[in-house]
């Protein structure tokens, strides 16, 4: 029974890890009722208010932006910001609140792109999610114009585009080319399958993670968030000083 015991348990910390040691969570959809992520004030107040318990000090929160689906524009997403901002500062929660955009790679982006309208954070930093059923045809090209003009492109949760998982040469690739790896907790926690998760870990072991979000849409997001505290492999990312999460 113990043999057992141990070895279902033996991948896991006895103790949570504190979340300060992040400290920002840079990719989540907690702006009310413009993507498919929080539907209400209240519920990203909720949400909010469990990331400042676990220690967090700081969200930049990234709406989706696709062109045949959630065609946000950075005037929604600011104005919309502000209301959640002030419900935030009314509820006294002392945490800091900045927005940007989770971008689908798509002609849409591209446009924007050309036209300067791309949202950034911290060292002009863009967070870009690809497809998660094809693989995209461009994507070489696009990262070396964003590079060009001086963006830094992070690419959102790698570990889920499952049709590069028998090429892993393809992830080796975009990290030679300075692209940025993003990966979600809740992918630690097993949220999505024992695969994704087991590519998230892999991606740690080989040194190629620079960010970790928690992509919260909602608290079932959130508890995997919690869940993902007793990841190993989220300690070993921590301790090899290679996150930049704190720097934003
Ligand atoms: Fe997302």
């Amino acid at each position: 029974m113990s043999v057992f015991n141990n070895f279902f348990t033996s991948n896991k910390l006895k103790h949570p890890i504190d979340m300060s040691l992040i400290s920002t969570d840079m990719h989540s959809h907690l702006i009310p009722g413009i993507d498919d992520g929080s539907e209400s004030v209240e519920d990203s107040i909720e949400l909010i208010r469990s990331f400042y318990n676990l220690g967090y000090k700081k969200i930049i929160t990234t709406p989706h932006i696709m062109f045949d689906f959630f065609k946000n524009t950075p005037e929604i997403i600011f104005k919309n910001l502000e209301n959640l901002k002030n419900a935030v500062a009314k509820e006294q929660i002392p945490i800091k609140i900045e927005a940007a955009a989770e971008y689908m790679l798509d002609e849409g982006f591209i446009q924007k792109f050309r036209a300067g309208e791309l949202l950034t954070f911290g060292k002009k930093y863009v967070l870009i999610e690809l497809s998660a059923y094809f693989p995209p045809d461009s994507i070489y090209q696009v990262m070396f114009d964003l590079k060009l003009d001086g963006y830094n492109p992070i690419l959102a949760h790698p570990e889920r585009y499952a049709y590069w998982y028998s090429d892993f040469e393809k992830f080796v690739t975009l990290k030679d080319r300075e692209i940025l790896f993003q990966i979600n907790l809740p992918s630690l926690a097993g949220y999505y399958s024992a695969e994704v998760r087991k590519i998230a870990e892999k991606f740690i072991d080989n040194n190629m993670v620079d960010f970790v979000g928690s992509d919260t849409h909602n608290s079932v997001y959130f508890e995997q968030l919690e869940k993902s505290r007793y990841s190993k492999h989220l300690e070993k990312l921590i301790n090899s000083g290679m996150l930049k999460n704190k720097e934003l």
